[in-house]
């Protein structure tokens, strides 16, 4: 093999769920239903489908056809009746450590019953939308895990978000109920959820109920008859006994979960019971060789897809021990996480590359305070992990003994797509190959196959069970944004190359969509917010490479007349971006400019503007403006 190639040890072959690699890629490939049929009968379905999938109306595909089930009853409910009903299902540790909180499946269970009895008490039937806006507490998996037990459709917007952002999705939605808390913590500083949440709904009219679970303690103001704080709900008698799960068919939405696109608002991206259960429980099990033994920990946050397939649906489906933490890597100091890993045993650690960049820069020594010898598999996901950072995960972190899968996906594939398994041999910063039954493909931009090597537009030409089925409510868009520039492949969004040992290297996207600290953000949502500012005439938003957060947001603003550029506006203009859509999308940079650079037709020229600031060829400028 070409370049550098990390082997697994023979202890971690001999661990592997699955050994022979090749054989089951060859198996899939050859026969896709019967490999994802096999997949499927692993989990139990009130009835069996008629049809593994059907294809006959691309790129609407369907799976499991016929099939009745619950992802629920598969996460939670059928553990019960298993060895594993007295198992640790979820542990729990606050930011500031001092409160750990930890759930057996059996109390597990009696959570999201409680949470569904309230839910449904709110006038929730199978079918209606609700919003979950709430930090990293044990109560957003409950929220979500109730709403997939009765049929409702959870859409949960991720804590980062700001009033702008979170009002767009609620309304979109048509959210009847919102779950959220008090406030969340994030390195010591207060979050006002509940705030954000009252802010957002003077112009949500769907809303008729906002359930509120304690967490900050701090004031805030109730609402008569909209306002219920959890725990006195969970007071009243309608709360407490078992709650039935509904049997839903295969096809049935789960949820909904919106992200950024080149253009316009964000996309629902939705996603269905029967394959979404499959995918992710697959995927999980054969790339993290996850057995009961296990302590998982994934470092996303519930709010974003990793979250949803990984911290939530994915580990618990496969009867694993999940370890949720709500605070970030490094506070009070860099080596919070390392503590963790000691403190619970954590064995399999998923985390992502910025902030692995991140914690490599406080040095060894944190790390190497800490017994971390419980680790077996360490992963990473969210944007391309530099050699260099990952060599830094793999020898100060692993101790040069666990493999790191790097798993490439998106909100839209809702499972992995292109990674290893533990038996794979490894190149740093290549996700390896595509996982069993998919196909990618490099392609140039009329659709052709590039030379080996050559960097393109990655697309997949296989349909999987966990894909999304359409953007909720557009069915058009969905269309458009993925099937119809090459008719019959999905395209991805991204470009990258693939090796001569059939390795892909993720380069990055190749639309308006920026990944800052692996977070998914779109130059349209940057500029709808500072636009709203009365000094904005104009704005164009871009992601320039930054050494740790991967990308950074560099905002370049036309000013109204009667604005003078200066430091200070400049200040309130990110300020006024982190205010609306969050602090996650507050930007690095504002350049003020004259005129932006725009074809004649008046679209901005983001690329004139990114090859500009990095100083590289602007290229083909014949439709720019005079
Ligand atoms: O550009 C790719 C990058 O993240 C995008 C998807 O973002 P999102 O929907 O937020 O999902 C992130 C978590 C699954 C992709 O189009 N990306 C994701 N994983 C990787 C990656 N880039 C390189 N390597 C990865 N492992």
């Amino acid at each position: 093999m070409e370049g550098e190639v990390f082997y697994p040890s023979t202890e971690v072959v001999s661990q592997a769920v699955l050994k022979d690699w090749e054989k089951t890629a060859a198996y899939a490939l050859g026969d896709l239903s019967g490999f994802w049929a096999k997949e499927a009968g692993e989990l139990e379905w009130f009835q069996p489908c008629e049809q593994v999938l059907d294809d006959s109306n691309k790129p609407f595909f369907k799976w499991f056809v016929g099939g009745k089930v619950n992802i629920t009853h598969n996460a939670v409910d059928r553990h019960l009746k298993t060895y594993r009903k007295n198992k640790l299902a979820l542990i729990w540790e606050s930011e500031d450590g001092k409160c750990d909180r930890s759930f057996s499946y059996y109390a597990l269970n009696r959570e999201v019953c409680r949470m569904a009895n309230i839910i449904k008490a709110m006038g929730i039937v199978r079918g209606d939308r609700v919003t979950i806006y709430m930090g990293r507490v044990p109560e957003i998996v409950f929220a979500m895990l109730a709403c997939a037990k009765i049929g409702a459709i959870h859409s949960v917007v991720f804590g980062g978000f700001s009033v702008d952002a979170l009002q767009g999705r609620i309304a979109d939605s048509q959210s009847k109920l919102i779950i959220t808390c008090d406030g969340s913590l994030q390195n010591g500083k207060l979050v006002e959820l509940k705030r954000i949440v009252d802010d957002s709904l003077r112009h949500c009219p769907t809303v008729e109920n906002v359930v509120v679970v304690k967490r900050s303690g701090h004031e805030v103001p109730m609402e008569a008859m909209r306002d219920h704080w959890y725990h006195d709900l969970c007071a009243l008698p309608i709360a407490n006994g078992k709650c039935a799960t509904e049997v839903m068919d295969a096809e049935d939405p789960l949820f909904i979960l919106y992200t950024s696109g080149s253009t316009g608002t964000p996309k629902a991206i939705m996603h269905t019971h029967g394959g979404y259960m499959v995918g992710t429980y697959s995927t999980l099990k054969y790339v993290f060789d996850i057995t009961d033994e296990d302590r998982f920990w994934c470092t996303a946050d519930p709010g974003w897809i990793t979250g949803h397939s990984y911290i939530v649906y994915g580990p618990l489906l496969n009867g694993a021990t999940v370890f949720i933490f709500e605070g970030g890597p490094s506070y009070p100091y860099p080596n919070r996480w390392w503590q963790l890993i000691e403190r619970y045993g954590i064995s399999i650690f998923y985390t992502a590359p910025t902030a692995i960049r991140g914690l490599m820069r406080f040095g060894d020594a944190w790390p190497n305070k800490h017994d971390l010898s419980s680790l077996r598999l360490l992963g990473s996901v969210g944007e391309p992990i530099n050699p260099e950072a990952w060599k830094w995960f793999y020898h100060v972190i692993g101790r040069g003994k666990c493999p790191i899968m790097d798993t490439w996906w998106q909100t839209e594939t809702g499972a992995f797509m292109i990674t290893p398994t533990p038996v794979v041999p490894l190149k740093p910063g290549s996700g390896t190959r595509p996982f069993f039954g998919q196909v990618a493909e490099i392609v140039d931009e009329a659709g052709n196959p590039v030379e080996v090597g050559a960097e393109g537009f990655l697309v997949l030409t296989r349909p999987w069970p966990a894909m999304m089925r359409t953007l909720y409510g557009d069915d058009e868009r969905y269309v458009k944004s993925y099937w119809s520039k090459y008719p019959g492949k999905y395209m991805t969004g991204d470009s990258a190359r693939c090796d001569k040992d059939g390795y892909y290297w993720i380069i990055g996207r190749v639309d308006d969509v920026i990944k800052v600290s692996g977070h998914r953000l779109g130059t349209a949502e940057v500029e709808s917010a500072l636009i709203t500012h009365p000094a904005v005439a104009e704005s164009a938003a871009i992601g320039l490479p930054h050494e740790v957060k991967g990308q950074a947001i560099f905002c370049y603003v036309q000013l109204n007349p009667g604005f003078d550029p200066h430091e200070d506006l400049s200040e309130e203009l990110r300020q006024h971006v982190s205010q609306h859509l969050g602090p996650i999308a507050r930007p690095e940079e504002i350049r003020f400019i004259d005129k932006l650079p725009k074809t004649r037709s008046g679209k901005i020229m983001r690329r004139v503007l990114k090859a500009r600031a990095q100083g590289l060829p602007e290229g083909d400028l014949s439709t720019l403006e005079e």
